[in-house]
């Protein structure tokens, strides 16, 4: 089976055994029988932060569980119940379209539901973990359905448990407890500037997300268009002493100072290094975001690999500091 059209950087692996599942019970019945064959399950959402290195020997499992719906109604609060496999940014304008805050500025986030909370994703001042109750997920090592709360799912910046023990949860649904009057995160600085000279009083959760969307489309490109998997590496955390002194060295480099250490724009030391809008034949670097790589067309898993490794050497000889990849890899150089 082509896995070219699974995932977001357009990369023509091929899975040798492929199955898309709506229930938790087909997802146990895949994984006893890729046990049975003894071949190696992969759990697949959206397929938009993999990079596959090369095909896939064993069983792409396609978590495509569906379910929508509210849950402890109460007051302005209420529990957005959601399946794995439901469309996070499909959620994300029906919450915001009836009245609910707290995930607006997710929107336009590719992929599904279930691949959200594995790298807590995040944007323009709001993580998932923000709004997250709780996630029930099929415990590979026991084989008992669990229910994991936000404290256990052990979210920080792109972290989560689901990264830290990888291969041991199947997400199946994800809980969010919105709100329809807690107040609108607007201080990242393009949103800001976007609702700059604004009426603030009339803005709904909507709104909020119609403005995420056309910030993101100025900079952001779109994977049916041109193939990527958002952010290729997470923006460094430095102690504030190291943000400080760089800061001296860089007036104006780019960055989120915080109260002890200090996420570094890792697109700025990207683009310092001159590799924005770089092309090599089939991949390259997005021309309005430099922490974004494209396949522009028919790159394979390693040409991206190829072209990550020397941007982190650029950037690590020359600011010492060492980017970490974002998207996981699958498959040969693992
Ligand atoms: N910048 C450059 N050159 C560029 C792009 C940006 O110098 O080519 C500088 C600018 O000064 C800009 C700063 O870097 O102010 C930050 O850029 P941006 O606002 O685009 O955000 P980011 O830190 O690069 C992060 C997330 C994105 C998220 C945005 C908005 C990570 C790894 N990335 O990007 O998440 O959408 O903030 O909140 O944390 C993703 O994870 O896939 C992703 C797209």
């Amino acid at each position: 089976v082509s896995l070219g059209t699974m995932n977001s950087l357009g990369i023509d692996a091929r899975a040798r055994y492929f199955v898309s599942v709506r229930s938790v019970g087909a997802l146990r019945w895949a994984l006893g029988w890729a046990s049975e064959a003894s071949v190696e399950p992969l759990i697949l959402g959206g397929g938009s932060n993999l990079v596959f290195a090369g095909d896939f020997p064993g069983l792409v499992i396609r978590v495509a569980i569906a379910r929508r719906c509210w849950e402890q109604v109460d007051g302005d609060e209420a529990t957005l119940v959601l399946g794995a496999g439901e469309n996070w940014h499909e959620s994300v304008l029906y919450a915001a379209s009836s009245g609910y805050r707290g995930i607006e500025n997710l929107a336009l986030i590719p992929g599904t539901v279930g691949a959200a909370p594995v790298q807590n994703i995040g944007a323009y001042g709001t993580e998932l973990q923000d709004t997250l109750v709780e996630v029930s997920a099929l415990d590979r090592q026991t084989g008992n359905e669990v229910v994991l709360t936000n404290s256990l799912c052990h979210f920080s910046y792109r972290d989560s448990v689901f990264k830290q023990e990888p291969g041991r949860y199947v997400i199946t649904t994800v809980r969010l407890r919105l709100s329809r009057t807690r107040p609108f995160s607007l201080d990242y600085r393009d949103l800001a500037d976007y609702f700059a000279g604004q009426d603030m009083r009339s803005l709904n959760p909507l709104a909020v997300a119609n403005a995420v969307m056309a910030v993101r489309r100025r900079k952001l490109p779109d994977p049916q268009q041109l193939p990527n998997a958002g952010s290729f590496f997470k923006n460094p955390v430095v102690p504030l002493a190291t943000w400080e002194s760089l800061k001296q060295r860089y007036p104006d480099i780019a960055g989120y100072p915080g109260d002890d250490s200090a996420k570094v724009a890792a697109a700025w030391l990207i683009d310092q290094c001159g590799w924005k809008g770089y092309r090599n034949g089939k991949v390259g670097v997005h021309n309005r975001q430099a922490l974004v790589l494209v396949n522009h067309s028919n790159g394979s898993g390693q040409d991206v690999l190829a072209l990550a490794d020397r941007i982190r050497d650029d950037v690590e000889a020359r600011f010492g500091i060492v980017l970490e990849m974002e998207p996981g890899v699958i498959g040969a150089s693992q």
